[in-house]
């Protein structure tokens, strides 16, 4: 095999998980960010420390590189739109725009037959209660729709509701208004799929949240086998839909009459396939790293069950409980600060 040296846009610990795994397989990896000390940077060849916008260090960057990815999804579109031109980028910018945007990823998915919630794009309070009178509903969630993660950015509504306050706190930002889903769990699937369309498939996972933030991943999720199935196939679908050369996460609702609804689309690996690591053979990250390098995507190898458990804060003190277990496998991400909701590390328990 040549030698290949990946660009990652991004230095969060999904991109540190990529550069490992790309490590592994002998690919050089140079991280682009505009934070010091990532902790993708702390395990990189390189790190090239830049504004997204500074044409000047992206050409750089480029010249550098044989193929380019990201690790988070609010990297500008222009940025990457502007890279492409020098080097290939994985997953393409339809993608990632399409994920950034809940309004967009909402009306694509919808268009290619993959249901979501029921959704409105209100632009006044007249909207919203118009929108709830339309759903015979009395409450909904209203998002931001860019830029919200780990619940930020989200509000549950009634008829009750300030809605100058409302107005105010989401300051100018346009919105998306929701249907509340009466889920019984949340699951997610990843899918890689490489230059050629060869597909795999990680999952279904079921994903436990505290205060927004998944803090715990099951695999395999305890769902029949038709549910499950037709989860993996709705990702597929997406994959070849958007004709994907990379990986992508598609969170999902399983309602209580056990229907399956897409909430997310992720154009990246995901927290909630961390497990993949000490339980498949070519985890998420290695998927990921050789379908943007244009190499074949491997079997995944599941060979265990799996529990993640997430470090988040001060859970990072849990790791003493747990460093002398044989089934536990540590992860940490050499965050140096730790700060309530921020997450340290992981730890994944095999079955
Ligand atoms: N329409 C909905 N109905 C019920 N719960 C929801 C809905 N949308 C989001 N949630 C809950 O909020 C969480 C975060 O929402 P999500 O849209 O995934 O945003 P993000 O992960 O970017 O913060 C979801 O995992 C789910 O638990
Ligand atoms: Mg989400």
């Amino acid at each position: 095999m040549k030698n290949i040296t990946l660009g990652i846009l991004g230095g969060g610990q999904l991109g540190r998980m990529s550069a490992m795994a790309a490590a592994r397989l002998g690919i050089k990896t140079i991280i682009y960010t505009p934070e010091e000390n990532s902790p993708a940077s702390l395990v990189a060849y390189k790190t090239i420390l830049a504004d997204y916008l500074d044409e000047i260090s992206l050409e750089h960057f480029a010249t550098q590189v044989d193929f380019i990815s990201y690790e988070f999804e609010n990297i500008p579109v222009k940025t990457v739109e502007f890279l492409k031109k020098l080097k290939p980028v994985y997953p393409d910018s339809t993608l990632l725009e399409v994920s950034q945007d809940r309004i967009k990823e909402k009306t694509y998915l919808n268009s290619i037959n993959i249901p979501t919630a029921k959704w409105a794009a209100p632009t006044s309070t007249g909207d919203i209660l118009s929108t709830l009178d339309e759903w015979k509903s009395d409450e909904a969630i209203i998002k931001t729709v860019r830029f919200g993660y780990d619940g930020k950015g989200q509000a549950r509504i009634s008829r009750d509701t300030n809605f100058d306050t409302l107005w105010s706190d989401f300051n100018g930002q346009t919105l998306i208004m929701e249907e509340i889903i009466d889920f019984s769990y949340e699951i997610s699937v990843i899918v890689a799929r490489d230059i050629q369309g060869k597909m795999v498939v990680y999952g279904p996972m079921l994903n436990e949240h505290e205060n927004h933030i998944l803090s715990k991943t099951t695999v395999p999720a305890p769902m029949d086998d038709k549910t499950a199935n037709s989860a993996l196939s709705m990702a597929e679908r997406l994959a070849q839909q958007i004709n994907l050369i990379g990986l992508l996460t598609l969170e999902l609702f399983v309602t209580k009459d056990g229907n399956i609804l897409a909430n997310e689309i992720a154009p990246r690996t995901h927290n909630s396939g961390h497990w993949t690591i000490d339980a498949c053979t070519c985890s998420q990250f290695e998927n990921h790293v050789r379908a943007v390098c244009a190499l074949p995507v491997a079997p995944i190898g599941r060979h265990s069950d799996a529990i993640m458990l997430n470090l988040i804060g001060k859970d990072i003190e849990q790791v003493q409980d747990h460093i002398a277990l044989e089934s536990a496998c540590i992860h940490l991400y050499g965050k140096s600060e730790i700060r309530d909701g921020r997450k340290m590390g992981h730890i994944t328990i095999l079955k």
